[in-house]
């Protein structure tokens, strides 16, 4: 396995995205804890809204279970959204979701490096929370730029290199990972810091914004759920969500337990 799993190519492509089970626990474990942050999806349909002409063709690159393409289809309407993914379940529970939904949508299952899209097709990308699986994400902004028309938006989204790093001291002091601390950030290749320099190979960035958002688990079984879904950590015993709240309820102090996160937005253009 890579040092970094998000950029552990056999992970990525099997384990990880292999189903929605991960992400979907993920998702609510997150939710539950979240006091403060705007949700992303809301935030990037916001920075397309003023962009895009009348029936756009939209493209989500990197959909995952299609959370952020659903707000997109609700919310702007477009006259097609494309949404693609690498992983065949995620791509299912996507199409899914945008068929209840009744958005005129399709969903296109390929690698971000090598999009099997004509050139200049679409007046928007977004491509959230997923270029920071790629070691090469420059290849997939110039890949993302070629299949815009001139003139047309790309949202880039990440997060910053310290997101979520409160968990890196909660499992080594719960002595789960000795070496939670020295771990690599997940987001090492595509983060807050290098997302202008990432977008500006291929594309002209109008504008990045960060948005902060705080979580607090309430207790032990809160979390334990969390840290279930990460990848991050080789935590032993493994066990499930059960055990491991078992183990922090023992070896942490009191709850509760606050980690922050810091979401980035590149809004560019293909000039
Ligand atoms: C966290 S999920 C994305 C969430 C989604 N964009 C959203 O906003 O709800 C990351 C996604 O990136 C996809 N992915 C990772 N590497 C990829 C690649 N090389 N090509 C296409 N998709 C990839 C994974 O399959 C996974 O669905």
């Amino acid at each position: 396995m890579s040092a970094n799993p998000f950029l552990d190519r056999a992970l990525v492509h099997g384990d990880l995205y292999r189903g929605a089970a991960r992400l979907v626990h993920r998702t609510q474990a997150l939710h539950q804890a979240k006091i403060s942050g705007r949700d992303a999806a809301v935030t990037i349909a916001d920075l397309l809204a003023a962009r895009l002409p009348p029936d756009p063709v939209v493209l989500d690159i990197g959909c995952g279970r299609g959370t952020t393409a659903l707000h997109l289809a609700t919310r702007l309407r477009p006259h097609r959204l494309v949404a693609v993914d690498a992983s065949a379940a995620l791509l299912t529970a996507t199409r899914d979701r945008l068929d209840e939904a009744g958005a005129a949508a399709s969903v296109v299952r390929a690698d971000f490096h090598h999009l099997p899209l004509p050139n200049r097709v679409a007046d928007a990308a977004v491509a959230a929370f997923c270029l920071y699986h790629s070691p090469t994400p420059a290849t997939a902004v110039a890949e993302i730029a070629r299949c815009l028309r001139p003139g047309g938006t790309a949202v880039l989204v990440t997060k910053s290199l310290d997101s979520y790093v409160e968990f890196d001291h909660l499992v080594h002091a719960a002595g789960l990972d000795p070496h939670a601390r020295q771990r690599p950030s997940l987001y090492e290749s595509f983060h807050s810091g290098n997302l202008h320099e990432i977008a500006t190979t291929s594309l002209t960035v109008l504008d990045i914004r960060h948005e902060e958002h705080v979580f607090r688990f309430a207790d032990a079984a809160h979390l334990a759920q969390y840290l279930a879904t990460t990848p991050k950590y080789r935590i032993t015993p493994a066990g499930g969500a059960v055990a491991l709240a078992a183990i922090l309820r023992q070896r942490l102090p009191a709850p509760p337990y606050t980690a922050r996160s810091t979401v980035s937005f590149a809004v560019a253009v293909r000039l």
